[in-house]
């Protein structure tokens, strides 16, 4: 097949991490018969330095003009003076809500070559397999806000409609129904009004997807249970701020935050794919970034985007078995353990294709 794929770099690891997708999927491409058009362009800091914006029109364009989009990062401590006017951040912001990518999959599971080295009991670690889906361009993202300026008084606002719930409870109810049918919806119900739409809502969703199992956590609750019982967890749905607060703490199960790819998706075929991960400007330019969670990512696209399923578990297999065969980034490498580089991993998976 023929598929043209945006490339947005972005600032810090994300070039690193970027490169070494982008070869990968040019393997894939020549391995199984498909022809993919990379197009690059700006977003970030490195864009605010080079345009004045942290999204320019460019780059809208070429997203516009592609099947999907992949992403490294966006930020960095050139940028983050609280009081500078235009932050990296709002470049993909606005890139999640000008397409319109509701949900965020975001799937977590522990790999049983890291257990050991891991933070948490290994027995508590087994079987973790979760997938969260994030609702991505509304709640306190998105809501009402005013700037500081002057004053001594600032606010955002947290705000949901029924539709916005629907869409992304539907999906993490599909995306339940296709696992082991259980999903948990995360709100903060007893203190916020906004949370309690979100979950008369998704009790309303729910009656279309009756052989799924559903449980309500409140969010603080949520945030234990999450390092107690992981592996209870099938699909977790949460709104936009705790799904970003969760997932990070979820990375910790996985080994690493270096290890999780995500898909920020919409109704049709078009997806934003990134590794949660940020640009991590205190290794960038060391060669040494973990490229799983960019190359899960760039299997996340050929899944969603171009229904490539075989072609993705490919790439998920070869990560798999690089791993197995011992190799480790700094991040996951366990103490008195070698390491190896992004270059070298990358190479590792590669020739496990
Ligand atoms: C994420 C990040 C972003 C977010 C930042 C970089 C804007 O933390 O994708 O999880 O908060 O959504
Ligand atoms: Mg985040």
């Amino acid at each position: 097949m023929k598929a043209t794929i945006a490339v947005l770099p972005g600032d810090g690891i994300g070039p690193e991490v970027v490169g070494q997708a982008k070869d990968l999927l040019a393997l894939i491409a020549a391995k199984f018969g498909h022809e993919f058009t990379f197009v690059e362009g700006m977003i970030g800091g490195i864009a605010i330095d080079e345009t004045g914006e942290p999204l320019p029109a460019e780059t809208v364009a070429i997203c516009e003009a592609a099947d999907a989009i992949l992403l490294g990062a966006v930020g960095g401590p050139k940028w983050s003076d609280p009081t500078a006017t235009v932050q990296p951040e709002r470049g993909l912001l606005e890139l999640r809500q000008r397409f319109g990518l509701f949900a965020n999959l975001r799937p977590v599971k522990t790999y049983p070559a890291l257990v050991d080295h891991a933070p948490l009991r290994a027995e508590l670690l087994r079987d973790v397999d979760i997938l969260f889906v994030r609702e991505l361009v509304s709640g306190i993202y998105f809501g009402d806000r005013q700037e500081q300026g002057a004053g001594d008084v600032s606010y955002d606002t947290m705000r949901y409609s029924r539709e916005e719930v629907e869409q992304v409870a539907n999906v993490a109810f599909r995306a339940a129904q296709g696992r082991r049918k259980k999903l948990c919806s995360v709100d903060k119900a007893n203190v916020l009004a906004s949370m309690r739409l979100w979950r008369r809502v998704v009790v309303a969703v729910h009656e279309e997807y009756e052989e799924v199992e559903l449980e309500h956590l409140l969010v603080d609750a949520a945030t234990m249970h999450l390092l107690t019982r992981p592996a209870s967890f099938d699909v977790i749905v949460a709104g936009n701020m705790f799904g970003d607060i969760l997932s990070d703490e979820a990375s910790v199960l996985a080994g690493s935050l270096g290890m999780l790819p995500s898909a920020s998706l919409r109704s049709d075929s078009f997806g934003l794919y990134e590794p949660v991960h940020g640009s991590a400007p205190d290794i960038a330019g060391q060669g040494i970034a973990n490229p799983i969670g960019m190359f899960l990512s760039a299997a996340m696209l050929l899944r969603y985007s171009l229904q490539l399923e075989d072609e993705a578990r490919a790439i998920e297999s070869a990560v798999d078995a690089a791993l197995d065969a011992g190799l480790r980034t700094a991040d996951i490498a366990g103490e008195g353990e070698a390491s190896v580089s992004t270059g070298e991993f990358a190479a590792a998976v590669k020739n496990r294709l």
